[in-house]
């Protein structure tokens, strides 16, 4: 059987990919991941804050330019010893010497600030991709969606006009004409999408008035968001289509590749079930391509895409009107 699938331009051995996390910080977590049979991993992201104010206060002790100038940054580097930059390329070293499945390094983004330069140093330090996680939560009142948008793309022609090796952009679903900007996205030079992000939701704690994380990790109910914009995206857009968020065991990959997706990223199972239940999750997989006379993942892979479907209009099904009246449905 084989699950090898084509992730970003890479050749890799299966579609589950480990997302960048706390996990994936260190070079003993990482074995774990590659020997429990992850095809790649995504490791946890560099912000850009770290990035630009590391370099902006070692350019302010020099009394220079109030923003640094990338042409000089280099120049710097020598200064910057045990610091957040430093120890993320050594973690990209290490890992490179020590996995031999595709190791991708992850930039937090927000803006197309001068920060882009250090794209570069990820690729020397030999990342086989970049992913760049990138979000402006829509409060700002002043922000058209326009704007927000250009941002993105604009990161995205900073960051591939920097480096050779591939780029993912990991998205969130916020946005308002979602499969358009996808879209838009997916053709302004970057090698896939990653959808979706996920991200820290405050709530209140009542008694001591403040504000506390919510759910940090996923339900595998969270899937249903992934899996309708999968279906939709799949066979119309260019590039890899990555799956992330609620993917929490084998039926959930399967669900995702048979939407379209490319490939899977998994985070939350593995805190909750640990590293090694990546192996249960393969198995999984095969288990039921065996069932169903699959060989290759492209033997299924975007069956139940809209683009497929003889009923297409079932992927765009917003309202609950047909589920209340269904007395077949049990709402407990
Ligand atoms: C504890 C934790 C830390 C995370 N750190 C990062 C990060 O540094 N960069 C990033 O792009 N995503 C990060 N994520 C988001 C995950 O990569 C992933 O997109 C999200 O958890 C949804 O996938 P899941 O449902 O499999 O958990 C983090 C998620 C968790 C739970």
């Amino acid at each position: 059987m084989d699950l090898s699938v084509n992730y970003l331009g890479l050749k890799i051995k299966n579609p589950v990919v480990v997302g960048s996390s706390s996990l994936t910080a260190s070079v003993e977590n990482l074995k774990k991941i590659e020997n429990s049979g992850a095809g790649a991993v995504v490791l946890k992201s560099i912000f850009e804050e770290e990035i630009y104010y590391e370099y902006q206060s070692i350019l302010e002790k020099e009394k220079e330019l109030e923003l640094p100038d990338v042409r000089f940054l280099d120049y710097y580097d020598y200064k910057i010893k045990e610091d957040n930059i430093k120890k993320y390329v050594n973690l990209i070293k290490e890992a490179k010497a020590s996995l031999k499945i595709p190791v991708i390094a992850s930039i937090n983004c927000k803006s197309s600030w001068e920060w882009s330069f250090f794209a570069k140093k990820l690729e020397e330090a030999g990342a086989d991709a970049i992913e760049l996680n990138m979000f402006i939560l829509p409060s700002d009142f002043s922000l058209t969606c326009t704007k927000v948008e250009e941002t993105y793309l604009e990161i995205i022609n900073k960051i591939k006009a920097a480096v050779n090796i591939p780029v993912a952009a990991k998205l969130s679903y916020y946005s308002s004409d979602l499969a358009a900007f996808v879209k838009r996205v997916s053709e302004s030079g970057v090698d896939g999408v990653v959808l979706f992000n996920r991200f820290f939701h405050p709530d209140f704690d009542i008694d001591k008035f403040e504000i506390i994380p919510s759910n940090v990790l996923s339900r595998s109910s969270d899937l249903a968001i992934s899996l309708r914009w999968m279906s939709i995206l799949a066979g119309r857009i260019k590039g890899s289509l990555i799956a992330s968020t609620g993917v929490h065991d084998g039926a959930s990959v399967v669900k995702e590749l048979l939407a379209g997706a490319d490939a899977v990223q998994v985070v939350s199972t593995l805190y909750k079930q640990g590293i090694e239940s990546l192996t249960d999750m393969l198995e999984d997989l095969k288990a039921w391509m065996e069932k169903h006379g699959f060989e290759k993942i492209d033997d299924f892979k975007g069956k139940m895409s809209q683009i497929n479907s003889p009923n297409p209009a079932e992927y765009e099904r917003v309202q609950f009107m047909r589920y209340f009246e269904s007395k077949k449905y049990n709402l407990g």
